[in-house]
């Protein structure tokens, strides 16, 4: 097969059928950055995962290269003027995680705002006075979403029915059909929106204009003891700003599934290399990118993402193929 492609990060093995059926697949995972620019000009496609970071010098030197596979949502790690300027075409599989990460923020919502995670830490300290883990019922608070795209009306639709009322804002949401019996009330302004919020999940991507969007003046804008839902970026939380909303009282407990920076995940099971200030911080519930990291999702966006490469790479118009018997 004429077709090269670079695999630099692990997808599901129902993804990797599907690309050795029109290509042949070279193992690049845990290349470093020089093994990576030595190499990368024999192939004409890459995959890559979040962590993968593809820069401006890569896409220069990689001269055959038509396809970027990005196996998930965001593509704040590729340098996508460069890309653009040089004709090579990223295919996202931004569907198959949906219902993934917004099953993870109901389970977010649900797990801080009983304050399940305070009491579980508390009794292994052997505490358990319970009346200090007072929590509330979901449905008697208003939740707000940050950013109503694929995740964030997916969010919607599962939180919805089991919240007291539902915000949202996003100022230049494109398709929002899916919110219809969600009872989603719209925002233009979004401090107004968090005056209102008990809890606040956050769906943008990482761009110049949400870097850090929620800083001191955010946090302010929120009610007192508020919860914190990010599953988008880390960047988009000033975190320093966040451990003053912490200790003023302004943000009850957060739940991160992404911070800034955030770790090597394929480092070693004792990885000493890397400390954050916020992954031992009482307050925060810590997951390690792991929102959509289930393995039906994972298989989905495999799946998707091998398909939308060989359309671009070899046949247009095919049939999706699927050639792994369903898990
Ligand atoms: N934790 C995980 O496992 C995981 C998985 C998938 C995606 N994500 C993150 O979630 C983000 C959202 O994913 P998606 O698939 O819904 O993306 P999407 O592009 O479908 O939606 C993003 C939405 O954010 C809105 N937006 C942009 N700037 C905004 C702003 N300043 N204020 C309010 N809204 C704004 C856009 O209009 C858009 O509707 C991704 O960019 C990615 O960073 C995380």
């Amino acid at each position: 097969m004429n077709t090269k492609i670079l695999l630099l990060d692990t997808i599901d093995e129902a993804g990797v059928d599907i690309i050795r059926s029109f290509a042949t697949l070279v193992d690049g995972r845990g290349y470093s950055y020089a093994t990576l620019m030595g190499e990368i000009e024999k192939y004409d496609a890459l995959v890559i995962k979040s962590g993968n970071r593809i820069d401006r010098a890569l896409i220069e030197r990689a001269v055959k290269l038509k396809v970027i596979g990005r196996a998930g949502a965001g593509f704040d790690n590729i340098d996508m003027d460069a890309a653009t300027e040089r004709g090579v075409k990223v295919v996202l599989s931004p569907d198959g995680n949906v219902n993934a990460v917004a099953e993870y923020v109901l389970c977010m919502s649900l797990l801080l705002s009983h304050k399940l995670e305070q009491a579980h830490a508390g009794s292994r300290s052997n505490d358990f006075r319970r009346h200090t883990w007072q929590g509330r019922n979901l449905d008697q608070l208003t939740v707000g979403l940050v950013g109503l795209g694929k995740i964030g009306v997916g969010v919607a639709r599962k939180l919805g029915p089991m919240c007291r009322k539902l915000l949202g804002f996003d100022p230049y949401a494109k398709d929002l059909a899916g919110l219809r019996g969600s009872r989603l009330t719209l925002f233009s302004d979004l401090d107004t929106m968090l005056g209102h919020c008990d809890i606040v999940s956050l769906h943008v991507p990482l761009t110049a204009e949400t870097r850090h969007l929620f800083n001191r003046d955010r946090f302010n804008a929120m009610k007192h003891g508020s919860i914190l839902i990010n599953t988008a970026r880390g960047g988009v939380v000033e975190q320093n700003d966040l451990l003053k909303a912490f200790a003023d009282g302004r943000i009850a407990s957060a739940a991160l599934d992404t911070l800034d920076p955030d770790p090597n995940y394929s480092a070693s099971g004792m990885e000493t290399t890397y400390s954050h200030f916020l992954v031992h911080h009482p307050r925060v519930f810590y997951t390690p990118h792991i929102a959509a990291g289930t393995s039906d999702a994972l298989r989905e966006v495999a799946v998707s993402m091998a398909n939308d490469m060989r359309k671009h790479l070899v046949v247009s118009h095919a049939p999706d193929l699927d050639l792994s018997p369903a898990i």
